[in-house]
């Protein structure tokens, strides 16, 4: 289970104690609503029998002593209802405030650093590549969540491939990322239930453990139940520099089934 997903949950469980609270005060201020009314009720009966007796004794000067002090009971109950309902509105706002603001810090990306941004990888693009070639591996890089891949740029049928590819050609920055830079930026999420993928040295594919999608060295499938190639993130070159866009809006799907621009096979045996 990734960090978002745990986030969801988290907020989820949140929003459920929130609303089981609000719940519980709205219960408890109906009830001490209607024990309130019950109560004016009383006072009102018992004011009204009053003043009948006063009245009764055909005194007018009592009549208007008795009266006076019904309406200062009436002004009493009045201010309880107001302070009452004052505190559930407070309390109210209380737990609705944190839950909101949290919720639009993780709805809203912070532009700047950190996944769901943009994010300044400090190794020069050349180290990245020469670390690629070296290892034999992808250069993870975990604040972008994000395998940087080499695609055989200088492979005129995978280039060929690629600009065939409408799913590639439909959006620039990442068809340019192929066969111009010659890297592709992979989610490292499995498009099938979001695990995340690893690299497997031996077949030189990513492989999902979950439920053993594979995906070659550039993220498009070649087996399992994912519904489409490894998701990519569109960046830019700055200074020698990759800054990648980790934004959600912007992550371009992976490729449809049956993609295969590099027709690179296993190169060994699977891990999965
Ligand atoms: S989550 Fe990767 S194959 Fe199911």
């Amino acid at each position: 289970m990734d960090q978002s997903t745990i986030i969801v949950f988290a907020l989820g469980a949140v929003l459920i104690v929130a609303a089981s609270s609000v719940l519980l005060l709205g219960r408890n201020a109906a009830r001490t609503s209607n024990e309130e009314n019950e109560k004016d009720k009383a006072q009102e009966g018992t004011a009204t029998k009053a003043s009948r007796q006063v009245v009764e004794g055909s005194a007018e000067s009592a009549q208007v002593v008795t009266l006076e002090k019904v309406d200062e009971d009436m002004i009493g109950i009045s201010r309880r209802k107001f302070m009452n309902r004052s505190l559930y509105a407070i309390i109210g706002v209380g737990f609705a405030l944190p839950f909101a603001s949290s919720l639009l810090a993780f709805l809203i990306p912070s532009g700047k650093g950190g996944f769901g941004g943009l994010v300044n990888v400090t190794t020069s693009l050349d180290d990245i590549i020469s670390q690629i070639e070296s290892t034999k591996q992808p250069y993870y890089i975990p604040e972008a969540r994000a395998y940087i891949v080499q695609f055989p740029k200088d492979n005129g049928a995978a280039v060929e491939a690629a600009n065939a590819t409408h799913d590639y050609t439909k959006n620039p920055k990442i068809i340019e990322g192929m066969v111009d830079t010659g890297i592709v930026a992979l989610y490292q999420k499995c498009p099938h239930l979001g695990c995340r993928v690893p690299w497997c040295d031996t077949s030189q594919w990513f492989e999902c453990p979950c439920h053993g999608s594979k995906f070659n060295r550039v993220g498009e499938k070649t087996g399992g139940p994912a519904p489409r190639g490894m998701d990519r993130f569109p960046f830019d070159v700055a200074g020698g520099k990759l800054v990648i866009n980790t934004n959600l809006s912007s992550v371009v799907a992976g490729p449809p089934i049956g993609t295969d621009t590099t027709r690179q096979g296993a190169e060994g045996p699977l891990c999965v």
